[in-house]
């Protein structure tokens, strides 16, 4: 004989725990299934510890998916003002950093204890360290194995996330159930990821490992305001994270340094000022020293700033509007944020995030072809698509 519940969650994730808890307190009976021994691993390691659990400023822009219409509803439904209610009716202390986004004052653990609290009030049922099996559907019902027997449901609700972190125990999961009941998956792809550069120019690169700098990355129109990191692989850092789901193996980016300043007017200053002295001098006033000297260097720009020709100036005020570089691949699954791509949209209810064609399954968060940004953005959608399939399932 199978257990019954009226509805299984596989994935005790940041969505996942949001539908049971939504579920729940409409009297449901939820059980939620995880093969790991911890609920919620990505929101502990999240935001360095303290969880950036929502940014004030989310929106369906922030989001990338082949249908950039899918996640209004959701997210219009559970705002990041509604998760604030519930993490300060916890009395969990928070701070905005920059750009909108809210993190923990102590933890992102307290974030999961919330979560926990609010699963257990709502008569949630968690079940960890369970590996789970088959999945048939009688046209009613689903039949979830496991390891410890089987259980049936009206309601499955696959919350199982993306591939990133495969060491965290991120799995297909979500593409191969979605692809058992017949539903198209948009081809996923790491995101929010470091992008690799290749030998030689990581070579003429010695010395700017560790080296941060404001910039403007730029992958066709889009650009994004934030950091970026030269490392000993290639370059990180927020704003490469944030171009990097946008651009594709084999395509540029460009950078833009500091684009708050115009060094052409920079320059021209300093060449009226002091013309003996090297241009790496004055644009070490501004950018780090290394870069600086690097960016001289490559271009082959020597000797004081009075006997720099218009052309020279030119291209190197050029060089730092838009230094182009071209990554041969990304850090891949392994260290990416997220996964783009997913289960498609098209397939699915946007006001439920049920299957269109095969009532009572349901795909929620990082599964589904919606991600976000960086800086708390995919937490909502995992909060708004978990809230969203939890007033239904
Ligand atoms: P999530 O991945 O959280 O949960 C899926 C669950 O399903 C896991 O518990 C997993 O064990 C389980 N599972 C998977 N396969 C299974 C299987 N076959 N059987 C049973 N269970 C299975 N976002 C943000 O907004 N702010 C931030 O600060 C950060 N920071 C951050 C740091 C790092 C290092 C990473 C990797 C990611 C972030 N993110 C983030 C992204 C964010 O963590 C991510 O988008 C959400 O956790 C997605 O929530 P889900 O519930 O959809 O999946």
């Amino acid at each position: 004989m199978a257990e019954r519940r009226d509805v299984v969650i596989i994935g005790a994730g940041a969505a996942g725990m949001m539908c049971a808890i939504e579920a729940g307190r409409r009297g449901r009976r939820v059980l939620v299934l995880d093969h790991a021994k911890a609920p919620g691993e990505k929101i502990r390691i999240s935001g360095g510890g303290r969880c950036n659990f929502t940014n004030i400023h989310a929106g369906p822009k922030n989001f990338l998916s082949a249908n950039p219409h899918f996640a209004k509803s959701a997210l219009a439904r559970y705002t990041p003002r509604d998760f604030l209610d519930l993490v300060e009716r916890h009395r969990i202390a928070w701070h905005e950093k920059t750009l909108g986004q809210l993190f923990c004052d102590n933890s992102a653990k307290d974030i999961i204890a919330m979560l926990l609290a609010e699963m257990k009030a709502a008569g949630v049922e968690l079940r960890l360290s369970t590996a789970i099996g088959d999945i048939d559907h009688d046209g009613t019902s689903f039949r979830i194995s496991t390891e410890q027997g089987a259980i049936e449901a009206a309601s499955l609700v696959v919350a199982t996330g993306g591939k990133s972190i495969p060491k965290m125990g991120a799995t297909g999961f979500a593409y191969r159930i979605a692809e058992q009941f017949g539903l198209p998956v948009i081809e996923t792809r790491a995101g929010l990821v470091p992008l690799m550069l290749d030998p030689a120019t990581l070579a003429a690169h010695e010395g700017l490992p560790g080296i941060a700098v404001d910039v403007a990355a730029r992958h066709g129109k889009t650009a994004f305001w934030e950091a970026a990191l030269f490392t000993h692989r290639g370059l990180s850092g927020p704003a490469i994270l944030q171009i990097s789901s946008y651009w594709r193996e084999g395509e540029e980016i460009g950078l833009h340094i500091r684009p708050d300043l115009d060094f052409a007017a920079i320059i021209a200053a300093a060449r009226r000022q002091n013309g003996r002295q090297a241009v790496q001098t004055v644009l070490a006033e501004h950018i780090p020293k290394k870069l600086a000297q690097l960016v001289v260097t490559d271009l082959g720009i020597d000797g004081p700033l009075a006997e720099l020709s218009g052309k020279r100036i030119d291209a190197l005020v050029q060089r730092l509007r838009d230094w182009r570089f071209r990554p041969p691949a990304s850090e891949g699954y392994r260290t990416a944020e997220v996964t783009l791509g997913g289960v498609d949209t098209a397939a699915l209810d946007s006001r439920s995030m049920a299957a269109k064609a095969v009532p009572g399954l349901y795909f929620i968060g990082e599964a589904v072809d919606v991600t976000g940004w960086l800086g708390g953005y995919n937490f909502q959608w995992a909060w708004a698509s978990g809230h969203a399939a939890g007033q239904e399932a």
